[in-house]
């Protein structure tokens, strides 16, 4: 998201310094178990609100996994994992490219059509109602509505007589799609938001927890006329929240870090939440990051804790006493009468021990959410091995048989690092559908890593491993005891290392031609000041908006990559180059390094993914070119790391900052495919694997938007909405494809 027009967010932080019978047995299951029928009285506000709190989870241990979930692997042969699939890339674009505007409707190229598939409140099954301007629903049927500011996304194809993962199937399968935060005043309209004397009232606490998460809905293809639709009769459509139970899997499992009063054995916790960017993994699950996740806990004043713990808190964003930006911590719980759905959200040392309180809840978020889009009873794990940063998002690389597989990904707070996780475990394709308990196989035990830049295009990855290089308790600034220390203050280890300070890291994406790694760095309009540049991150100028010199820094954003030495995910060394520098067409040659024209022109690039192809796709999320354009979407066909050169970046250095750049590609390979709705951020790809389907998420749209684009939606009111929306060729061509474009650029 971004911090200028999402002030209620507290984000940024810069301390770098149904089938609706089925779901109900799965339910009933829980409410017997957990006596929440008793305590929450009747009806079917306390019987969606048990769900949300005890989400779809199973009580078994989930890592053998076997429950309800269909479809475990049969013969993985002829079913392989399209990774790459790059005979179908195109030479060059020929769509029509959209202008800039700012419009309050989505552009999209000549020959192209949209249809907005999934709003916010939308239901996921037959048995709710739709949600319109004029009623409020109640905030426990959002455990079974869309959550709001729809986000990193992931199609996951769904073989048609398996109920199993298949990645050629276009035909039906299962989106997958975070919702990272909420625009409250809408969500809680007609009412409004409502807090008492600073107590908030809890079904808008439930609607607003509820709102947040994750979304697995079963989309189909009608072959004849190419139509997307939800079907709302499925038995995989369900919603992961804020409340939704959770393994803690790796290294942090059953540390005292993460012991709570919910958890005394650190084991377990409830939600996720601040999901922003995603990623997938080989064997077909989905992987949701949590990002701006501090801002939601309160602090008490005069909160006294050790010199350890401070140092901690104060590392992610709690170093002082704070109220959640929601107040979720005070409602009275006359709902339901379960005020530990509250407590949790205080961080106070209020207990005699943290097994009586909350004091470790932040150390249970941060990390990376590994969720089986095809077990809908399996809890959602939190693998901890990845590190407990801002996580944006996390990307895969290449698999390859026998060898690791590596995960790459940002931390996307100012000045902050880039990390990969390297397995321990080998790919074996026969793990594909081997749900969660692959997860454990390969995500639970490996080596973290932290990125150094260096000026000359080479890098370093720096291993974040307990033990080794001071990591350990004689280390005078954090005494990290273990490797679950080390994971959960990840960004201390790091620190302690000498990381490369980063303008702000946000997606990844892999080339699936070459296994080189791409991270979009949005912007830092500190780079030049508190973080002098450097050459991977070189760019301090002024910006224009609207004709008055805005602010100074790197405002636009640059996307950079690296390729590892031999191409080994295990390489300690990698070469860099950076690929594409945001900026407007007509700024200075010095600023606009990648010679961008007003075909292709942008400005702080944020959501970015490699389809199979090998095209490149790039959103942005942009506060600084708005009084232009609207945010957008381009597409690029790169090539490869060292095509380039050296460049001088515009700098407050004297003479300018040196760094190596990428070539300059024409606008026939780098492309503007769409535009948003005014006041929006554009974020979140995926596609059918046939290519004839993209769907692409927008978060919080301004004006009317999407009433004045949809006939659906114009029947239900005119408050805007974040939704997916999804994109096909009149022709039934492949999307930015070569055959059948008949537009001309
Ligand atoms: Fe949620 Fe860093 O964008
Ligand atoms: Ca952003
Ligand atoms: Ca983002």
């Amino acid at each position: 998201m971004n911090e200028e027009m999402i002030p209620c967010q507290d984000l940024i932080e810069d301390s770098n310094t149904s089938n609706n019978v089925h779901f109900q047995t799965v339910l009933d299951n829980h409410m017997s178990r957990r006596g929440f029928i008793a305590k929450t009285g009747s009806g079917a506000l306390a019987l969606a609100f048990a769900a949300s709190a005890v989400g779809c989870s199973d009580d078994s241990d989930n890592s053998s996994n076997t429950g309800t979930t269909p479809g475990k692997p049969e013969d993985p042969k002829g079913d392989q994992h399209a990774w790459s699939d790059l005979k179908s890339r195109p030479a060059e674009f020929k769509f029509k490219p959209v202008k800039k505007n700012t419009q309050n409707y989505f552009s999209v190229p000549e020959g192209y059509q949209l249809n907005v598939l999934y709003a916010v409140g939308d239901p996921i099954n037959t048995a709710y109602s739709e949600k319109t301007d004029h009623a409020m629903q109640s905030g426990a049927s959002y455990q079974f509505r869309s959550g709001d500011n729809h986000d990193g996304m992931s199609f996951f194809g769904m073989h048609s007589t398996g109920l199993k993962y298949s990645a050629k199937e276009s035909k039906q399968g299962l989106l997958v799609l975070n919702h990272e935060y909420i625009e409250q005043s809408n969500l809680h309209q007609p009412e409004g938001t409502i807090s008492k004397g600073g107590i908030r009232p809890e079904d808008q606490v439930l609607r607003e927890v509820n709102a947040h998460g994750v979304s697995v809905i079963e989309v189909q293809k009608n072959e004849k006329t190419q139509e997307i639709k939800i079907n709302l009769n499925s038995p995989f459509n369900r919603r992961i929240t804020a409340a939704t139970e959770m393994e803690i899997r790796g290294p942090a499992r059953g540390s005292d870090l993460v012991k709570t009063f919910f958890s005394p054995d650190g084991t377990l916790t409830r939600g996720t939440f601040a999901n922003c960017g995603n990623g997938y993994t080989p064997w077909g699950t989905y992987l949701t990051a949590e990002e701006n996740w501090s801002g939601y806990f309160t602090r008490n004043a005069g909160d006294q804790r050790s010199d350890k713990e401070q140092a901690s808190l104060a590392r992610y964003g709690r170093g002082s006493s704070k109220k959640g930006q929601y107040l979720w911590d005070t409602p009275l719980a006359e709902l339901t009468g379960e005020r530990d759905l509250y407590d949790r959200w205080n961080i106070s040392a209020i207990g005699a021990n943290a097994l009586e309180d909350y004091r470790n809840a932040m150390n249970t978020c941060g990390f990376i959410v590994e969720i089986d889009p095809f077990s809908v009873s399996g809890r959602p794990v939190k693998r901890t091995a990845l590190g407990r940063f801002a996580h944006e998002d996390c990307r895969c690389s290449n698999p390859i048989e026998g060898q690791p597989l590596a995960f790459y990904m940002g931390d996307d707070a100012t000045g902050e690092y880039i990390y990969k996780f390297v397995t321990d475990a080998v790919w074996d394709s026969k793990d594909i559908n081997g749900g969660y308990a692959a997860g454990d196989k390969y995500m639970d035990k490996g080596t973290l890593y932290v990125a150094k830049f260096n000026d000359d295009g080479t890098g370093e990855w720096l291993e974040l491993s307990h033990g080794k290089n001071g990591l350990d308790n004689s280390n005078t600034a954090y005494a990290f005891e273990n490797q679950a220390d080390v994971a959960i203050n990840a960004r201390l280890a790091a620190d302690d290392r000498g990381a490369t300070k980063m303008d702000r890291p946000e997606w990844v994406a892999v080339n699936p031609e070459n296994g080189e790694i791409y991270v979009t760095l949005t912007n830092n309009a500190n780079r030049g000041r508190s973080y002098p540049t450097d050459a991977a991150n070189p760019r301090s100028y002024i910006d224009f908006k609207s004709g008055s010199p805005g602010n100074s820094g790197n405002m636009n954003g640059h996307i950079i990559r690296f390729r590892e030495n031999k191409d080994t995910v295990t390489a300690a060394e990698f070469t860099w180059d950076i690929f594409l520098f945001g900026a407007e067409a007509h700024a200075d040659a010095n600023i606009n390094l990648s010679g961008l024209d007003n075909y292709n022109d942008f400005s702080s690039p944020d959501g970015m993914w490699f389809d199979p192809r090998g095209v490149l796709w790039i959103q942005t999320d942009d506060g600084q070119y708005t009084d232009e354009t609207n945010c957008m979407m381009l597409a690029a066909l790169p090539g490869s790391v060292g095509d380039g050169g050296k460049v001088t970046a515009a700098s407050t250095k004297a003479n300018g900052q040196e760094t190596i750049a990428g070539a300059k590609l024409s606008n026939t390979r780098v492309r503007r495919f769409l535009t948003g709705p005014s006041g929006c951020e554009i974020t979140g790809v995926t596609m059918t694997p046939d290519y004839k389907a993209i769907f692409v998420n927008v978060q919080h749209p301004d004006g009317v938007w999407p009433a004045n684009q949809s006939n659906r939606y114009s029947l239900l009111g005119k408050i805007p909405r974040s939704a997916t929306v999804v994109i096909t060729r009149k022709d039934g061509g492949a999307i930015a494809g070569e055959a059948l474009e008949t537009a001309k650029a």
